[in-house]
Parts: structure tokens; C-alpha cells; sequence
């Protein structure tokens, strides 16, 4: 392990080496080459502060939570418990009984959607989302406006892949119950106007779903001043295990909401007559939870603060830009999506080279890259491309990575010449 840290850099200018020191798997050789992982997006590395974290827990700690009146038990309730803490300062909400414990965003999005809209909506009413969503921030709509008889609204983006402001509030009204968008666009790299948003959904009184997959790694979440009603979000992208994730939602909303999965732990009490339900958040976390991937989330939150968010951002940034620049420069090369505010991510295509091709290309250099609709097929379809590659950054993303990105661009290109 890292003998210090870079949190104990804190202060100091942003030293990505030491960084990288932390990530294990950002040594490992691919096809013989330096590794430049460039698809954090899809899922980030693990510091081993994380995987030290995890592996503590498995070796000292693990029982099953909320349920054992032995110490070991009690070990796991004080730590998982810690984490549902951890994620409560991280994001500022008001209480721990806001924050859920899920499998990831893709769940939190649908536990909203089976419980909430399921349960609240009808003929006539409208959920409005973007253009620029992840299949996991429509799909669950659809599903539930089948079931229900709503109807599902989208708000149009337009060449740069900017949400259209104007468009999105016509299509506001008294009749829109819920407006779900997500804070970055995970394709694009967009940067949506989230206050705006939830300022013109509130206006016309409809609830707000923010999906933060994409936010929370690279900008500060406060949800006092975001004002939403829910929010979800991964650990795998933030740094964190996969398997676990979070929705937090407004108190006095997720009171109102019914239970949507029965079982272990949601309940106060059964019998074949009645079932009563558990407070929250356990009314929501049916089954023995992800006990060890909360506890490496929290771990991975702490590593994120001690790097300082601000300081992550404005790396990725700097990469951002110069990536933009290097690639803009290559004969041939169209990025795709050319928002003023974006996130670490870079979709593109390569004329004359299929992005599959291009990603495997890229492979065979060493350069891990993702290539394909992104789950977001729409987004794919309005820029009239099957599919893009995409280059997205992290905390450990250098300049190294971009040069070698930019090496393998051009061997693409002599190839496909
Ligand atoms: N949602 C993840 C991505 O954008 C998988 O790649």
C-alpha cells in the first residue's frame, strides 16, 4: 500500500502520480502495453484504500446486519450503519432515514418508479424526462406508464447536445407529476442546468428524480441546494464496489411511498393476515443488504474527500480540455457532444472506422476505451450514428493516457487508411 496517501497531499498542488499510486490496477500490462484506462464512466478503479477497506471488514467484521444480538453482528450493524452515515454527510441530507441502500442507480431509478409512480399516477399524468438519458432513466418509465396509463414526455436536446431549455418548459404543465434527468449525460458529457430544472419542475409542483451516476465522482451533490426529491447514484463509478448504490429521497415523500420488494428486514411484523412495514430506510432494503459493498463505498467517499472533489474536478477538467483540443485536431475525428459545460467524457467517431473496430484498435495499444450506444440509444439515434467511441476520465486519468489515446487514434487511422 501507498505509504502516504495522496489525501495527505491535500493543500498541495494536485499530484496525479501519487494518485495513481493508489490504483493497483493502473500498473497492469495489456497486450504487452502501458495500460490507459480511459472508461471510468462506465465503471471506475478502486484505490486500495477501498479494497483494504472491504477486505477488513470480510477478515474481522462479517455477520449478517440488524439481526444478531452477538458482538460480531453488532460490528457489521455499527459499520454498515457508519456508511449509511458517510452517505448522509457526503450528499447533506438532512437525515440517514433518506439514504437506501440499493444495487446502484439503475435500481434506486426503478424503486422509484414500482413504489412512487406506481402508486401515485394515472391516466393523464405526465413524467418528463430528456433526450440525453440512460436506458435506466427511461425504460423504468416506460414500464410504469404502461402500468399505470401516464404518459411519458421527452424534452428535446439539440447539435451540441444541450438540453433545450425553452423546449423543456413547453412541455412543463400542471399535468407533469415527476421531471427525472440526469445531472451529466453519460454519452455526451453534458453538464444539464440542474437548477433550472428542478426550479421550473417545482413551478408546476411536479416531484424531481436526479440521476447522479455520472455527477457525484467528478462535482460536489449538496441536496440542500440542488432541492430535489430524489437522487441516485453507483458506487462502482465513484470509486466504490459494484453491486452497491444509493437512493436518497425527501422524507416526507418516501413516508407516503408503499414498500416494492417484500421479504428479510422491511418488516415489523407478519402474519398471514397482516404484514406491518419497518421504518425507514429499512422499509425499502428487503433482504440481507450489500453489507460489504456499503462499507467500501464509504470508503471510497472518504478517499474522494480526502483527494478534495473541487481539486479532482479541476484535473479532470484540464484533461478535458486538452483532450478536446488533441482530438480535434485529428483529420477525420468528430466529437460528439460539444456542450460549454461537460463532464470528463469525450464521445467520438473516426470516418471510415466502425467505433467497435476502432475500439478494438485501440485495445491492441493498450488503450481502453468504450464503443458502442452507451445505453442511451436515443442519443445515438438524434446524432443519426450507430454507435461512438467514448474516452472519459477519473481522479488517475494523466497526460500519458491522453498521448497514448492519441498515438493509437493515429495507427487507426494508417490502418483504416
Ligand atoms: N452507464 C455506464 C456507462 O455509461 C455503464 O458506460
Amino acid at each position: 500500500m501507498n505509504a502516504e496517501p495522496a489525501r495527505l497531499a491535500a493543500g498541495m498542488p494536485y499530484d496525479v502520480a501519487r494518485v495513481r499510486a493508489d490504483f493497483p490496477v493502473l500498473a497492469t500490462r495489456v497486450r504487452g502495453k502501458r495500460l490507459a484506462f480511459l472508461d471510468t464512466a462506465a465503471s471506475a478503479q478502486r484505490p486500495l484504500q477501498v479494497i483494504e477497506a472491504v477486505a477488513a471488514y470480510e477478515r474481522t467484521s462479517h455477520a449478517n446486519v440488524h439481526r444478531g444480538v452477538y458482538q460480531l453482528s453488532q460490528r457489521a450493524t455499527d459499520a454498515f450503519e457508519g456508511a449509511r452515515e458517510r452517505v448522509r454527510r457526503f450528499l447533506n441530507a438532512a437525515s440517514e432515514r433518506e439514504v437506501i441502500f440499493t444495487r446502484g442507480t439503475t435500481e434506486a431509478i426503478n424503486l422509484v418508479a414500482q413504489s412512487w409512480a406506481r402508486s401515485t399516477l394515472g391516466p393523464g399524468d405526465e413524467i418528463l424526462i430528456t433526450w440525453m438519458e440512460h436506458h435506466a432513466n427511461i425504460v423504468p418509465w416506460q414500464m410504469v406508464c404502461q402500468q399505470t396509463g401516464a404518459t411519458l414526455k421527452v424534452a428535446p436536446i439539440d447539435r451540441r447536445g444541450e438540453l433545450r431549455l425553452d423546449a423543456f418548459r413547453a412541455l412543463l404543465s400542471p399535468r407533469t407529476r415527476l421531471v427525472a434527468f440526469t445531472a451529466v449525460s453519460n454519452s455526451l458529457g453534458t453538464v444539464l442546468p440542474a437548477a433550472e430544472i428542478v426550479a421550473a419542475a417545482r413551478a408546476v409542483g411536479a416531484l424531481v428524480l436526479v440521476d447522479a451516476a455520472q455527477a457525484v465522482p467528478h462535482e460536489r451533490v449538496d441536496l440542500r441546494a440542488l432541492d430535489c426529491d430524489f437522487l441516485a447514484f453507483s458506487g462502482h463509478k465513484l470509486y466504490g464496489p459494484t453491486g452497491i448504490g444509493v437512493l436518497w429521497g425527501r422524507e416526507a415523500v418516501l413516508r407516503e411511498m408503499p414498500p416494492w420488494q417484500g421479504g428479510g428486514d422491511m418488516i415489523l411484523t407478519v402474519s398471514f393476515e397482516r404484514t406491518t412495514y419497518n421504518a425507514l430506510p429499512y422499509k425499502f432494503e428487503a433482504g440481507t443488504p450489500n453489507i460489504s459493498g456499503a462499507i467500501g463505498l464509504a470508503a471510497a467517499i472518504d478517499y474522494l474527500e480526502g483527494l478534495g472533489i473541487e481539486r479532482v474536478h479541476a484535473h479532470e477538467q484540464a484533461l478535458l480540455q486538452r483532450a478536446t483540443a488533441a482530438l480535434g485536431r485529428i483529420p477525420g475525428l468528430t466529437i460528439v457532444g460539444q456542450a460549454a459545460r461537460k463532464a470528463g467524457v469525450i464521445s467520438f467517431t473516426l470516418e471510415g472506422v466502425h467505433p467497435h473496430d476502432l475500439g478494438t484498435i485501440l485495445d491492441a495499444e493498450g488503450v481502453a476505451v468504450r464503443a458502442g450506444h452507451h445505453c442511451a440509444m436515443p442519443v445515438m439515434d438524434f446524432f443519426e450514428v450507430a454507435a461512438t467511441a467514448r474516452a472519459s476520465f477519473g481522479c488517475y486519468s494523466d497526460e500519458a493516457d491522453l498521448e497514448q489515446l492519441v498515438a493509437a487514434l493515429g495507427h487507426a487511422r494508417e490502418v483504416f487508411g
